[in-house]
């Protein structure tokens, strides 16, 4: 018996204290605010939102970091037209600020009027926007061998933005320097360029990324200009000329002014008369070669920063009466300019003098012969078909084409005749075409 007592009153504990737990959840000990902390990017809309979940119609209240009340239930407190009511029931006490500035940032509380009052607290954390980058220390136009320091400078960000360089698409690394201004950040990142001529034209784009510039960023571009002094190649039509053929020789400058007009000269001298050679701008052409065009043709180029030359060495061969292999001698020169050369522009302008450059030529007067010497092989064979045709039927069809055949007493004469006399065939061929 006495067991049995003890069991019921242990139950009865067990299900005293449970009770005791529901009733202190649904009862006056579950009645609190419950808030969230939130960011927002300045300028945008605040929505502070303050929940009571089982609440018997008493008072919530909304108060900002200067513990100034703004809204007590749905009543205005502070003259501010940027803060508005949303929601006001007794389970929820929602208001709205409106362009928010970095100053509205802190804790807000909600209080809850109870006896003792419960109040919870929610952190507003402000987004300061940076400001489009700028980039400073650029001059232009630059000149070959400049020193300069490129920086970037973003103002207004909060936290600090992340400043990221980029040359031409691919990034490059810069020094950063942040420094606090206020509760925003001014980010710079400083880059220095030692210029050179393959600057010219190069892009560099200071990007700006935070976290208040969601899925884009700011960025800004400066592209720069860089002068230098001019170098020269002489590109040619044909590796080895020979007398009689087509020769284009073209002078490409390159500098930054474009040095234009260039100026041709042969062995230190004018160029000869012009029928021999044809000069269009940067071209000079020779027609036909002859042996008197033997020489050092030279091709001047300059700009304000510089003069420059490159020659070329011609050497007109025999043209072939056996096919014997001949070799030119193209002189590359280095250019004689006052920038610094390095060694890629070396290659160019050494490179520029051989075959990989050549122009197009006319075409090939061994190609030409080969055709005539078809045609009149072709023209010879018909005589001969015709000339024993005409054997067999005399005197039906007499042409001009059958002359050959015609004192012949057979058809064999007759090809021995048309054989032996190629000027007569030449004649023939003119009927044919
Ligand atoms: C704030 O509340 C208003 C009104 O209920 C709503 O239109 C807006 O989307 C809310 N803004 C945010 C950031 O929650
Ligand atoms: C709250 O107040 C409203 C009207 O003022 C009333 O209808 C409701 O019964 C009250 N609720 C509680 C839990 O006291
Ligand atoms: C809200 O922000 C405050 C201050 O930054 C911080 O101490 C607190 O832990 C945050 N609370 C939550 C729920 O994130
Ligand atoms: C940051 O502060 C240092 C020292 O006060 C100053 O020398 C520098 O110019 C400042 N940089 C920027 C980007 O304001
Ligand atoms: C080359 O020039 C000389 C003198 O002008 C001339 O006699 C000769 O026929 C020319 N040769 C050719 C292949 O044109
Ligand atoms: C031109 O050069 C060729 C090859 O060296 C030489 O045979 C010829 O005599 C030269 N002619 C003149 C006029 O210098």
């Amino acid at each position: 018996m006495m067991v049995k007592q003890h069991m019921l009153f242990t139950l009865y504990s067990i299900c005293g204290i449970v009770l005791k737990d529901i009733l202190a959840i649904s009862g006056a000990q579950g009645q609190f605010p419950i808030v969230q902390n939130m960011t927002v990017t300045e300028g945008g809309i605040a929505n502070l939102t303050c929940r009571v979940e089982h609440n018997d119609n008493t008072s919530l209240q909304w108060s900002n970091p200067a513990q100034q009340t703004l809204f007590f239930g749905d009543k205005k407190a502070l003259r501010d037209n940027r803060i508005e009511l949303v929601r006001a029931t007794s389970q929820e006490l929602t208001i709205s600020i409106s362009e928010v500035t970095l100053a509205d940032e802190g804790m807000y509380t909600c209080s809850l009027f109870t006896m003792p009052v419960k109040t919870a607290k929610a952190f507003l954390t402000v987004l300061g926007v940076p400001k489009k980058p700028e980039i400073n220390g650029l001059t232009k136009p630059l000149l070959e061998g400049d020193q300069i320091t490129l920086t970037c400078v973003t103002s207004g960000s909060k936290p600090a933005a992340d400043v990221r360089w980029f040359k031409n698409e691919k990034e490059i690394k810069g020094a950063k320097e942040v420094n606090a201004s206020g509760k925003t950040f001014t980010v710079k990142s400083s880059l220095q360029l030692l210029v050179n001529r393959h600057d010219d034209g190069v892009a560099y784009t200071c990007r700006v990324d935070h976290v208040s510039l969601t899925a884009t960023h700011e960025e800004t571009t400066q592209v720069l200009e860089v002068h230098y002094a001019p170098y020269v190649e002489i590109k040619h039509s044909i590796p080895a000329p020979l007398e009689g053929q087509y020769l284009k020789l073209e002078c490409v400058p390159h500098g930054n002014p474009s040095p234009d007009p260039v100026l041709w000269t042969k062995d230190g001298g004018e160029l000869p008369d012009l029928d021999r050679v044809i000069v269009e701008g940067r071209e000079l052409t020779f027609m036909s070669l002859n042996k008197t065009d033997n020489g050092t043709y030279r091709c001047e180029a300059t700009n304000h920063l510089g003069t420059s030359h490159a020659e070329y060495k011609l050497v007109v061969k025999d043209a072939p009466t056996t096919s014997s292999p001949s070799t030119a001698s193209p002189a590359p020169t280095l250019p004689d300019n006052t920038g610094p050369l390095d060694s890629k522009d070396l290659n160019s302008a050494v490179t520029g003098n051989r075959d990989p450059n050549a122009l197009p030529g006319p075409p090939d007067h061994a190609l030409i012969g080969g055709i005539v010497a078809v045609v009149v092989f072709a023209t010879l064979c018909l005589i001969i078909v015709l000339g024993r045709y005409l054997a067999r039927h005399k005197g039906t069809y007499l042409t001009n084409e059958a002359k050959g055949a015609d004192d012949a007493p057979d058809a064999d004469t007759a090809i021995i005749n048309a054989d032996g006399n190629h000027a007569h065939a030449e004649e023939k061929k003119e009927y044919f075409i």
